[in-house]
């Protein structure tokens, strides 16, 4: 059987992360052999590169750099050899993270970003990718209320996240067969459905 590579996107607060486990659980119940992993992090290298960028504040380049660091270990670690196994692979979080923080909300060009993609993983994309939107007052007001130290990004200001929001929207634009939009302020079982029915369309 063909491993198939899913990720997760979405602003902060938008709730993806709740859903990670659910559909994990829903492909094992169909007989497939799922990893649950994130980035940054998703290896012993990348967890302790995920404690720097979330909380040393660095240049953009190199908050770019660094993603991609984790990325190459991750995906040569982990990821790869997944697919190349049959596996299906899950990940909170990806790639189209970078084109929207890193060069959505902090500006960085989008062509240095493709290089980097280039070096690390080649043409290969994931098969699908979720991406959960929802207003940024919804995401805000979620965060707000999680009552917990908030890290570097989630401390940025409403316009950041109004240009990651919008990054992520016109990524999807460019890639609609890839990217699908999940409708994330909706009820949990409504959003449930909504993966289902992607799910059993695109890849079962
Ligand atoms: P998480 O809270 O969803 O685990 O993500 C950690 C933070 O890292 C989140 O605020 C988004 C940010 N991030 C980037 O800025 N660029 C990236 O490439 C990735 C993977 C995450």
């Amino acid at each position: 059987m063909k491993g198939r590579f899913i990720t997760f996107e979405g602003i902060d607060g938008a709730g993806k992360s709740t859903h990670v486990d659910w559909l994990a659980e829903f492909l094992r119940a169909r007989g497939r052999v799922v990893q649950v992993t994130r980035e940054p992090g998703g290896t012993p290298l990348g967890e302790r590169l995920r404690e720097l960028l979330l909380n040393e504040p660095m240049h953009v380049e190199a908050e770019a750099l660094l993603m991609f660091a984790a990325r190459s270990e991750h995906w040569a670690q982990r990821i790869e050899p997944a697919l190349a196994r049959g596996e299906w692979v899950i990940c909170d979080r990806f790639s189209d993270a970078t084109y929207a923080y890193q060069g959505g909300g902090r500006g960085l060009e989008k062509n240095k970003l493709n290089q980097l993609e280039h070096w690390v993983f080649g043409n290969r994309q994931p098969d699908l990718t979720l991406l959960f939107d929802l207003p940024l007052e919804v995401a805000r007001e979620r965060i707000a209320v999680a009552n917990r130290a908030l890290d570097r990004f989630e401390q940025e200001k409403a316009d950041f996240y109004q240009r990651v929001r919008q990054a992520y929207l016109e990524r999807a634009q460019t890639h609609p067969g890839r990217i699908r939009i999940i409708e994330a302020d909706r009820p949990l079982d409504n959003i449930r459905k909504q993966l289902e029915e992607i799910i059993l369309t695109i890849c079962l």
